[in-house]
């Protein structure tokens, strides 16, 4: 079976859904008479019910969460979603953060409610610059590793966290964020392409599909949507192809600025991927309110408050809540328009009270980029998500 395919839970919530229609439209239908110009309550309508056989839409899952000690979030995800990525618990940091040591639990806790749910669970990250232990490519001096004893410590990783998960996990971002953001290099230098050099990313997707042969193996950035960083990776993902390497998808993380979101440019980028063979995941989709804060998402890019860096502390203006939801919309539709070669779209949080952006690029910030409100009530870009999703063909 395809592992991007949907799964099974569906027809019992669309049955769901259908009876409450039906008792509402006979509802109004006798009401209307009696009280003229009475609105009916939007219907919400589980997300994953309205994407269902476009692309999986899916949600990122804090350590919170996975502990119990966010119900509301835990709810939402279980109602409304259909995939579920770790947004920390399967980092490096978090699975081995003492070599040889494994921490397992918030991971299994996510590959169980996934399967609980009949959600796909998505492995992020094997291969990342940040949250990775030092121990991997450095000594206890601080020396780089030789070069085969960096690769026997990443292979080893991917084996042991691919391995215990076969079977259940499959779709693993494999490589997070190699491209460089800026300059000619195509990659970033970092610490693992100074211990490996530049094939230690098609060692990771070699080491991860011995690890799971079936297993679906993503190339995941942001800001590849667009400008020298799309033109880098698609370099980067020709060249893997072209050696054979086993990759099967690209993601774009796509975490966009309302002020200027990237919609033609990722209309564009979707084709340029897709074209490669590759499908394309929108793997941590979010749309900040807020001004500051940079395209990107390069966790060690932080800035100074400002005394107009956080304008919405007493709740989002109706104007912005629209132009958020009017945005939503447009990507939505956009995503659907190539829902043949977009396999997931991925929120990357639950409601706005869980999301990175309050602390990035400014910490201590109240943002509004998902769907969900902080008392997880759906929001006009819900809303306006959820048509989008029910207009489409
Ligand atoms: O676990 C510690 C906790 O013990 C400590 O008390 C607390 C003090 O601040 O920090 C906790 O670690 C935080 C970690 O999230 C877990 O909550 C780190 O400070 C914080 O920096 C880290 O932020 C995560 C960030 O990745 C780190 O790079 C965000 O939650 C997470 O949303 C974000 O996600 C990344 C994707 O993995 C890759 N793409 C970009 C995206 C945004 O940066």
């Amino acid at each position: 079976m395809n592992p991007f395919s949907q799964n099974r839970r569906g027809e019992r919530h669309l049955e769901q859904i259908l009876t409450i229609s039906a008792i509402l439209a006979v509802s109004f239908t006798a009401g209307a008479s009696a009280q003229e110009n009475v609105v009916p309550p939007k219907i919400v309508m589980p997300l994953e019910d309205a994407f269902r056989g476009k692309f999986l839409i899916g949600t990122a899952l804090s350590d919170r969460a996975l502990e119990g000690r966010d119900p509301l979030s835990e709810s939402l995800a279980r109602t409304h979603f259909d995939a579920f990525t770790p947004e920390n618990s399967m980092k490096p940091e978090a699975l081995q953060r003492v070599k040889g040591q494994f921490t397992f639990a918030n991971a299994d806790a996510l590959v169980k409610m996934a399967e609980e749910t009949g959600a796909t669970p998505i492995g992020h990250t094997l291969v990342w610059h940040s949250q990775t232990p030092a121990w991997f490519t450095h000594d206890d001096a601080g020396r780089l590793l030789s070069r085969r004893e960096a690769l026997q410590n990443m292979r080893n990783h991917i084996a042991a966290v691919v391995g215990r998960y076969k079977g259940r996990v499959k779709q693993w971002d494999v490589v997070n964020e190699a491209v460089s953001d800026s300059g000619e290099a195509i990659l970033r230098d970092s610490p693992w392409r100074q211990a490996i050099g530049d094939d230690y990313i098609a060692e990771a997707f070699r080491a991860a599909h011995k690890a799971d042969p079936d297993a679906i193996l993503t190339y995941n950035d942001y800001s590849n949507e667009s400008g020298p960083k799309r033109n880098k990776t698609l370099r980067l993902l020709k060249s893997l192809l072209a050696q054979g390497i086993p990759i099967n998808a690209v993601g774009m993380q796509c975490h966009w600025l309302l002020r200027a979101p990237l919609l033609q440019e990722a209309d564009e980028a979707i084709r340029l991927y897709s074209a490669l063979g590759l499908k394309v995941i929108i793997s941590e989709f979010d749309i900040s309110v807020l001004p500051l804060g940079n395209m990107g998402a390069d966790i060690a890019a932080t800035e100074a408050p400002t005394p107009t860096s956080n304008p919405y502390t007493a709740g989002l203006p109706q104007d912005v809540s629209q132009k958020l939801a009017d945005c939503y919309g447009q990507a939505f539709a956009m995503f659907l328009r190539h829902k043949k070669d977009v396999a997931r779209v991925t929120l990357w949080g639950v409601h706005d009270g869980t999301s990175w952006r309050n602390d990035f690029t400014v910490r201590g910030r109240t943002d509004y980029p998902l769907l969900f409100d902080r008392q997880g009530q759906p929001k006009a870009a819900f809303f306006a998500v959820q048509k989008v999703a029910q207009n489409a063909r």
